[in-house]
């Protein structure tokens, strides 16, 4: 049967949903740290709900037929871009999540390096250190491009001299996170884009996470090393609006330093029965609803607003990152620079801390190379840090053998 012969009742079926629903992770009481990004504020998620259900049945694809959107998509490149330091002559789109932008970013220094120095696809290649996102490999395989993943040094930073010779002359893209997923840590970008710059290759800044949490951070007073377009080597920036912007899934920005390389990401048909066709990134159509609450959410927030976010975050991490080190042999790995934590026990086996943490209803991501646990901090988690680390520091003590590591989404 492929429907249900007759529409079912409407109230039976929300609860058959509810049903089903009610074994996903409960993020919304504090319990899942990564995925989402829970501010716990009802005046955001009604913002949110609002422009999205705004937005519901519209198109992005088409700017002419809902020019409301192309507006939106240009306000939100332009405050993104601005917030990391893009130059005039830069441009940038809108794109699904992070994986998008950095597939098209991957893309358009394929094509480049392929007009402009002539190499082939099947001969280039991207450097990159181990503790990239995944979506750099997986571009690289979609784009039929030799991937270099490189061993991150003892600190979990990219290794800037093995980085420099795995570069050759196919090399199209260098590859950095400012900050990456695995372990919250900036790698060394000034240094890393240096090399690209002097050897006439493109650099991708990968800011996914960063771009709404290192610019707030620097109007806060912490340090934060260079990592974006004011170093002159860097081409490109990957940023989330669905991360730390705060938005609903679907909405991220791709960034160039200028605006042109836009034409090697764009797909032009004019071939076509149904006349020119045009998209800027993977998707045809494109969800409406996504592009509206980014929009929505970065202009009702606005600096303060983040800023104010930003801060209380930072309390909680510091609360919840000096509750992890009190805990005996349990430390943080390497030096995170924002609400992204990374630790492992010396003493007992980490997984099997996960385990009863599991059980208590928490949910951690699971590193390798080293065993750790991985969260990444939300405001939201400002109500549960005290019983996060009380229970934390009982799974600790109580840890026994692990059960197993379970597939890895993230
Ligand atoms: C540093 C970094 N880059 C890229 C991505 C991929 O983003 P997305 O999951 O939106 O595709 C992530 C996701 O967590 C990330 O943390």
């Amino acid at each position: 049967m492929p429907l249900p012969e007759h529409g079912r009742n409407r109230t039976e079926l929300f609860s058959e949903i509810e049903e089903m629903k009610s074994g996903d992770a409960k993020w919304d009481q504090g319990k899942t740290f990564s995925l989402v990004y829970p501010t716990g504020r009802a005046d955001i998620d009604d913002v949110l709900l609002e422009a999205n259900n705004l937005y519901l049945y519209e198109n992005a694809l088409n700017p002419i037929r809902f020019p409301s959107l192309q507006k939106m998509e240009a306000d939100v490149v332009a405050n993104t871009g601005a917030l990391v330091n893009r130059p005039p002559a830069g441009g940038g789109t809108m794109a699904s999540g992070g994986s998008e932008s950095i597939l098209m970013s991957v893309l358009v220094n394929r094509d480049r390096a392929r007009k402009e120095r002539g190499i082939g696809s099947a001969a280039g290649n991207i450097v990159y250190p181990t503790s990239a996102h995944a979506a750099f490999a997986k571009a690289a395989h979609y784009l039929e491009l030799e991937a270099r993943p490189i061993p991150i040094t003892v600190d979990f930073t990219a290794d800037v001299d093995a980085m420099a010779d795995a570069v050759d002359d196919n090399t199209v893209l260098l590859i950095g996170s400012a900050y990456g997923y695995p372990h919250g840590v900036m790698d060394p970008i000034e240094e890393l884009s240096t090399i690209a710059l002097d050897r006439g290759i493109g650099f991708h800044s990968d800011t996914c996470i960063g771009s709404y949490v290192l610019p707030f951070l620097e109007r806060l007073g912490y340090d934060v090393p260079p990592y974006d377009f004011r170093l002159p080597g860097v081409t490109q920036m990957s940023c989330d609006v669905h991360k730390y912007g705060y938005t609903v899934k679907g909405a991220s920005v791709i960034l160039h330093r200028l605006s042109e390389w836009i034409g090697y990401q764009y797909f032009l048909y004019a071939d076509w029965p149904s006349g020119l066709y045009g998209t800027p990134t993977v998707a045809g159509a494109r969800p409406a609803g996504p592009l509206a609450a980014a929009y929505a959410i970065t202009n009702y927030l606005g600096m303060d607003g983040y800023l104010e976010l930003m801060r209380e975050l930072m309390a909680t991490t510091a609360k919840i990152r000096s509750g992890i080190e009190a805990i005996p042999g349990m430390r943080i790995l390497g030096a995170p620079i924002g609400p992204l934590l990374t630790f492992a026990s010396d003493t007992v086996d980490s997984y099997a801390i996960c385990d009863l943490m599991d059980d208590r209803g928490w949910n951690l991501d699971r590193n390798i190379n080293p065993n750790a646990l991985h969260m990444m901090i939300s405001p939201l988690h400002a109500q549960v840090a005290d019983t996060f680390v009380s229970d934390l520091t009982w799974a600790a003590s109580n840890a026994g053998q692990s059960r197993g590591v379970e597939a890895r989404y993230n």
